[in-house]
This record gives C-alpha cells, structure tokens and sequence, in this order.
C-alpha cells in the first residue's frame, strides 16, 4: 500500500464537494478545530443575523415581533427544518429547551402511553444526563424499575413485555459507537416496547431516519454537529401517530391549544406544539437558523462519506504514527458502528489533550482516560487530520504534556 502523505491529502482536500462549506463558517487561521462533537463552529452569518434580530425585530418591532418577525412560530418553523436532517416530517419536530428538559417531556409521553408496564431500560453508558432525567422522572413518578445495561445484546435480552421505554444514545459519547436504529426499533415493537432515541451525536454527523425505522420519540441538541453555538435551543420528535394520544407533564401555556385565552384549565395544542413548555429563546435560535441554511445546501449522503473517511484516515494514522507510545484507538473500526468521532485512549490523556490544545489542536478529554477527537465534514479538511497526529505524534514523542501546567484541571474538560 503507497504511504499517506500530506500532499496526497491537500489534492482531497481540492477535490471535496463539500469544500465551500468551509467557507461558511469562522474558524480561526492556524487551529485545528476537532471540537465541533462538542460545540460546532460559528456560522459566517450568525453574528449579522443576531444583531439584525436584536437591532431590527427587537429593537423596532418591539413585542410586535412576536407576530410580525414570526417568534411565536420559531419551534415549530425550526423543527421543520430540522426535520430533514433527522429523517422526520414537517409536523414531527419541535426545536425547543434543552435536550435534558426534551428527555423528560418524552420519556414522560412515552411512559404514559404504556400503562400497566413497570420497567425502563437504558445504557449504562449513556450520557449521564440521559441517566439522571430518567431517575429524576422514575422516582417522580413511583413504581418503576429502571434496568440499566452494558451493551447492545444486553440492550435487547432486556426487553419484555413488561417494558414500558427503552432509552437508547444513537451514538455514544465516549466511543462514538453507532447502534442499529432500524433493528433495535423492531426488537422493541416486537415487545410494544417504545423507543426513545438520543440523537445529541449523530444529528448532523451521519444521516439519521427516524421515519424509515419506525423510531417512535428522540430528542437531540443542536450545538454540536448542528452548529447552533452554545446553548441553542435543542429539539424533540414525537411521531405523527403519537402526537394525538401523547401527554407530557410540563404543561405551559406554549404547549396549550390555546395559549391566548388565558384560561385556568390546560388542554394540550394539536400536534407537535403540545411539547412546548414556556417563553422561548428567540435570539438563541438565530445563529442556529443561519446554520440551517448552510444545511439546506448540503447532502447528507455526502456527509457521512466524507466523515468515514476522515475517521479512517485518522484512526490509520494513529495507529502508525503514535502506537509507540501507548495510544490506542478505542472507537470502533466498523463503519457500520461509528459515529463521526474517534476516541483514543491513553492513561495520560488529559495532560496529552492539554498540550495538544496549547498548540491549537482542540479536542477534548473524557473521564477516566479519553481523548476525543471529533470530524464535522462541513469543515473539516483532510489536512486538518494530518496535522493532528502530527502534533499527537509530536507531544508524545518529546513528552511536551508533562509540563506541569498541563496536569492543572479546568472546569470544563
Ligand atoms: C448524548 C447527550 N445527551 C445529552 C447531552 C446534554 O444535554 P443538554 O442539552 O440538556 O445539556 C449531551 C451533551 O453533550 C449528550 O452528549
């Protein structure tokens, strides 16, 4: 096999159809930006489109932006748009709170359209948020089992006809391991089991079809893949034909049928707008909005080849470059079960990742002892991998994270 090199990968770089989205975003001259599996980049326009909002709608309009600029609808006109890049139809998405807030709202529905069932199934290794909203909800709500598992064959040994919900991350945050939506949708129908999908790492890096597999409720944010910068609003999908039978417990007045009547009892609005809760965060959807657009231009097919690819190319060059050293690439080789993220691990990893980002390389670290690197196609270039493992190779090799300063902990990792 000819050896890669850096040449090789600025000629794909020309090559890449999806070069020009680069273009579209701000990314600082010299970084190599493989944080956007964390907080994506900042959308050329989003900045304009803030300022504009808050100088023209707010400023001018006054409260008759509600109206007049379309606020009142943003949920709804931003999960529509949302609703392609997730495999769902208009009607079946509501981009809204967080994806916390989002969990429990369907986890609740979802439960609720299940009585008489008992138990709850859920990764251990889901995010811990997914977790700590399921026993916020469970101890609530009383009488539930949750029943927590390792892996994908526990996952489905543990479904039964006595499971109300199973709770799945699509892709795990830790290894960037992709679970089979398709299939674990039908092991659970088969049991009328619902399901509920955690979109947060795989809505924006690879296509997800919710529709085609049957998924019955999901929840995702934003801020990551999507580009919607920090704290955007995130988004739930509950499947047309939930929508009418569906109830979630944080009733406000945004998911009332009829918000401006002003009248002590709540019944819910039709369709998907009865998961709205309360006043939403108007100026938090512009940058998000402008990220849409650069979406809208972009086949999603495209994406994931482009993703695979830079994920091979950089879990190859690790593993022949910085093996020596006691790395070792934890995510998984199989295409069909990855993400858009590697991790690699290394008992060092957090001072590594410190020095790695001192010379502008960003990634991110990940209790007990991983690394994460994430590859957002929209802008990352095949060089862009090169030159981190270059650098990786490089901070092994002269054992640059063992400056002192490196070991120092920040708050967020
Ligand atoms: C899988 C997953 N779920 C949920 C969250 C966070 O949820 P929230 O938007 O409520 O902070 C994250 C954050 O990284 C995540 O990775």
């Amino acid at each position: 096999m000819t050896p890669i090199t850096r040449a090789h990968l600025e000629r794909l770089d020309g090559d890449d159809v999806l070069a020009g989205a680069r273009a579209e975003f701000v990314l600082p001259e010299g970084v190599v930006y493989l944080g956007g599996n964390s907080l994506g980049a900042l959308p050329r326009h989003a900045a304009g489109r803030v300022r504009a909002t808050v100088e023209v709608e707010w400023g001018q309009g006054l409260v008759g932006s509600w109206n007049r600029a379309g606020w009142f609808d943003k949920p709804t006109v931003v999960g529509d748009r949302l609703a392609r890049l997730v495999g769902a139809d208009a009607g079946e998405v509501l981009a809204t709170d967080s994806t916390s807030i989002n969990l429990f709202k369907t986890l609740a529905a979802a439960l609720a359209l299940r009585p008489g069932r008992t138990a709850i199934v859920a990764e251990t290794s889901s995010f811990p948020t997914d977790l700590y909203m399921l026993e916020g909800l469970a101890d609530l709500l009383g009488g539930y089992e949750r029943r927590l598992v390792d892996s994908e064959s526990d996952l489905r040994e543990a479904l039964d006809d006595n499971v109300a919900v199973v709770l799945v991350n699509h892709v795990d945050y830790r290894l960037g391991r992709l679970q089979d939506m398709a299939g674990l949708t039908e092991a659970a129908h088969r049991h009328g089991v619902l399901t509920v999908w955690d979109l947060c790492h795989s809505a924006g890096a690879l296509p997800v079809r919710l529709n085609e597999c049957g998924a019955d409720f999901a929840v995702g944010c934003t801020y990551k893949y999507l580009n919607g910068g920090p704290g955007s609003p995130a988004f739930l999908y509950a499947a047309k034909r939930h929508q009418e039978q569906a109830r979630q417990p944080l009733s406000g007045w945004f998911g009332h049928a009829e918000p401006f009547t002003f009248v002590t009892g709540y019944a819910p609005s039709e369709g998907i707008r009865r998961f709205g809760t309360g006043t939403p965060p108007i100026l938090s959807y512009v940058p998000l909005e402008a990220s849409l657009d650069i979406w809208e231009k972009v086949d999603l097919g495209a994406i994931r080849a482009k993703s695979l690819e830079l994920t091979d190319l950089f879990m190859e060059l690790v593993a022949e470059r910085c093996g020596e050293f006691g790395v070792e690439v934890a995510s998984p080789r199989d295409p069909d079960s990855r993400g858009s993220q590697v991790s690699v691990r290394h008992k060092e990893s957090y001072a590594i990742m410190r020095a790695l980002i001192d010379r502008e390389v960003i990634g991110d670290f990940r209790a007990p002892d991983m690394m994460r690197f994430g590859f957002t196609p929209l802008y990352t270039r095949y060089t862009d991998v090169w030159d981190a493992v270059e650098t990786l190779h490089d901070v092994l090799a002269t054992e640059s994270w063992r400056d002192p300063r490196f070991a120092i902990r920040a708050t967020v990792t």
